[in-house]
C-alpha cells in the first residue's frame, strides 16, 4: 500500500493531509514517509533471511540525516561515494563498520577519513586507486580492507546515463584483468583483500541482467579463491528499479530467489547496495501552481518547483506522476508542468491531463530518490524544505534554505581605500 493515498478527496502522507504540510512548511516541499522507507527496507532485507548478508543503502539516492537515521535503526549499512557521505553517515549515527566506499575517484583525504572511521571495505575501481590506497594505508599504519569492483560487461538495459556495467563504462575493473590485480593486491602488506564487488546500473527491471552479472561475479570469485585468495564477501551492488509509470519492478522475493540460485553452496556474506528501491516511493515533491498560461500552442502550468529541485525530467527525460493534492471535478486540459527557471529543459512533466486552477497544489510522485539529493541552487533558488511524516506527526528534517544562505560564503572584491 502506498504511503501517499487519497482520503475524503485529498492527498494524505500517512495520516497527515499534504495540504496542511504545504501550509505549515511552504512549497516546494519534499515529504517522506518513515513507514514507507521502513517497509521497503524490511521487504528487501527479509527476503535474504537465512543467508549471511548486509544491505548497504546507497545514500546518494537520498542523504537526509533523518532518512539515514531511520535506516540505521533498521540495521542498514551504507554505500558511500564521498567523504561528505561518510560524514553524513557518522552524523546520523550509522555504524562505520557497515560502510562500503564506492566510486572511481576517491581522494587521499577521503581515503584517510574512511580508514580512520574503520569502514568495512573500499570498493576499488582501478589499479591506480589500489596503489594510492596502499600508500595511504601504509602511511596511516593500517591495512585497508579491499574488494575490487569488477565490470561484468553486462547490459543492464536501462537509460544510458545510468548503465555502468558495459565494457565502455568508466566504472570497475575489466573482468579479464581482475585476477591479475587480485594477485597483486594480495602481495601488498597494507591491503587486506576481503571481497569482490559489481554494480551494473540503476533502475533495472530485467532480472536476467542482474542474474547474469551475479553469475559472472561468482565465477570470478571462485577463480580468485582458486588462486589462493579467500574472499569473505560478494557485493552484488544496487540497481533494482521501481515503478514510476508502468514499469514492472523486480519483487525482492524474486530477486532473492534468483540470487540464492546463483550463490549455490557458496558461503560468502552477501552485500547489496540498493538506493532507489528503498526510498523512491517513500517521497513526493509538493509544489504550488503559480500561474496558468494558456494561448499559444500549449498550456503551461508554471509551478514553484523547478529543475533545480528535481532534475530527473530535464536530465533523463524521466517520467514522474503528477497528482493533484485536491483533485477537482470537471473537464481536464492537457498541461506542460514547468518551473520558473530560465531553461526550456525546466519541465517536471509533459502533456498531463489535469483540471487545474491557480494556487492548486500538486504532488510529484516517486520523488524520494535522486531528487533532493541532486538539487542545486541554479537561478539562486534556495533549496526546498524536507519533512518526514510518521503516522500523524510531521518532522521538519531540513529547513528551507534562506536566500542569504546562498551567498554567505561568497565575498565581494576588497575595498579600494
Ligand atoms: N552502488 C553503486 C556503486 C552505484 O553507483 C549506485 C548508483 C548504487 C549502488 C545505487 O543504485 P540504485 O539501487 O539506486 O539504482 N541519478 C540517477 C541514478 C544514478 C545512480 C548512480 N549509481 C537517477 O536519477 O535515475
Amino acid at each position: 500500500m502506498s504511503a501517499f493515498a487519497y482520503r475524503g478527496g485529498e492527498l494524505f502522507a500517512e495520516d497527515v493531509a499534504v495540504a496542511s504540510l504545504a501550509d505549515r512548511f511552504g512549497t516546494p516541499l519534499y515529504v517522506y514517509s518513515r513507514a514507507a522507507i521502513e517497509s521497503a527496507f524490511r521487504a528487501f532485507d527479509a527476503s535474504f533471511a537465512g543467508m549471511p548478508h548486509l544491505v548497504c543503502y546507497a545514500l546518494k539516492a537520498n542523504s537526509n540525516l533523518a532518512v539515514l537515521d531511520v535506516l540505521a535503526r533498521q540495521g542498514a549499512g551504507f554505500d558511500i561515494v564521498s567523504g561528505g557521505e561518510l560524514a553524513r553517515v557518522l552524523a546520523a549515527g550509522g555504524d562505520p563498520s557497515r560502510v562500503v566506499f564506492s566510486g572511481v575517484g576517491k581522494r587521499v583525504d577521503e581515503m584517510e577519513a574512511a580508514l580512520a572511521a574503520g569502514i568495512l571495505c573500499f570498493n576499488v575501481e582501478s589499479p591506480a586507486e589500489l596503489t594510492r590506497l596502499a600508500e595511504v594505508a601504509a602511511r596511516a599504519g593500517r591495512r585497508a580492507p579491499v574488494s575490487l569492483r569488477v565490470n561484468p560487461h553486462v547490459d543492464a538495459r536501462t537509460h544510458p546515463y545510468i548503465a555502468t556495467g558495459l565494457a565502455t563504462s568508466k566504472f570497475g575493473i575489466a573482468h579479464d584483468e581482475a585476477i591479475d590485480l587480485y594477485r597483486h593486491a594480495a602481495t601488498l602488506p597494507s591491503i587486506a583483500v576481503t571481497g569482490i564487488d559489481c554494480h551494473i546500473g540503476s533502475q533495472i527491471t530485467d532480472l536476467a541482467a542482474l542474474v547474469e552479472a551475479a553469475t559472472r561475479v561468482f565465477d570470478l570469485a571462485d577463480r580468485v579463491e582458486a588462486a589462493g585468495i579467500p574472499l569473505a564477501h560478494v557485493d552484488l551492488g544496487g540497481g533494482i528499479g521501481v515503478r514510476y509509470r508502468d514499469e514492472v519492478p523486480i519483487a525482492p522475493a524474486d530477486y532473492a530467489a534468483a540470487v540464492r540460485r546463483a550463490v549455490g553452496k557458496r558461503r560468502h556474506t552477501l552485500l547489496f547496495e540498493p538506493g532507489r528501491a528503498l526510498v523512491a516511493n517513500a517521497g513526493i515533491l509538493v509544489t504550488r501552481v503559480e500561474y496558468l498560461k494558456r494561448g499559444g500552442e500549449r498550456r503551461f502550468a508554471i509551478v514553484d518547483a523547478a529543475m533545480n529541485d528535481l532534475m530527473r525530467p530535464a536530465l533523463y527525460d524521466a517520467w514522474h506522476d503528477v497528482r493533484p493534492v485536491h483533485p477537482r471535478d470537471g473537464a481536464t486540459e492537457t498541461w506542460e508542468i514547468v518551473g520558473p527557471v530560465c531553461e526550456s529543459a525546466d519541465f517536471l512533466a509533459h502533456e498531463r491531463a489535469l483540471a487545474l486552477a491557480d494556487g492548486d497544489l500538486l504532488a510529484i510522485a516517486t520523488a524520494g530518490a535522486y531528487a533532493m539529493s541532486m538539487s542545486s541552487n541554479y537561478n539562486s533558488r534556495p533549496r526546498a524544505a524536507e519533512v518526514l511524516v510518521e503516522g500523524s506527526r510531521a518532522l521538519e528534517v531540513r529547513a528551507r534554505e534562506r536566500v542569504d544562505d546562498l551567498f554567505a560564503s561568497e565575498s565581494r572584491l576588497p575595498r579600494v581605500t
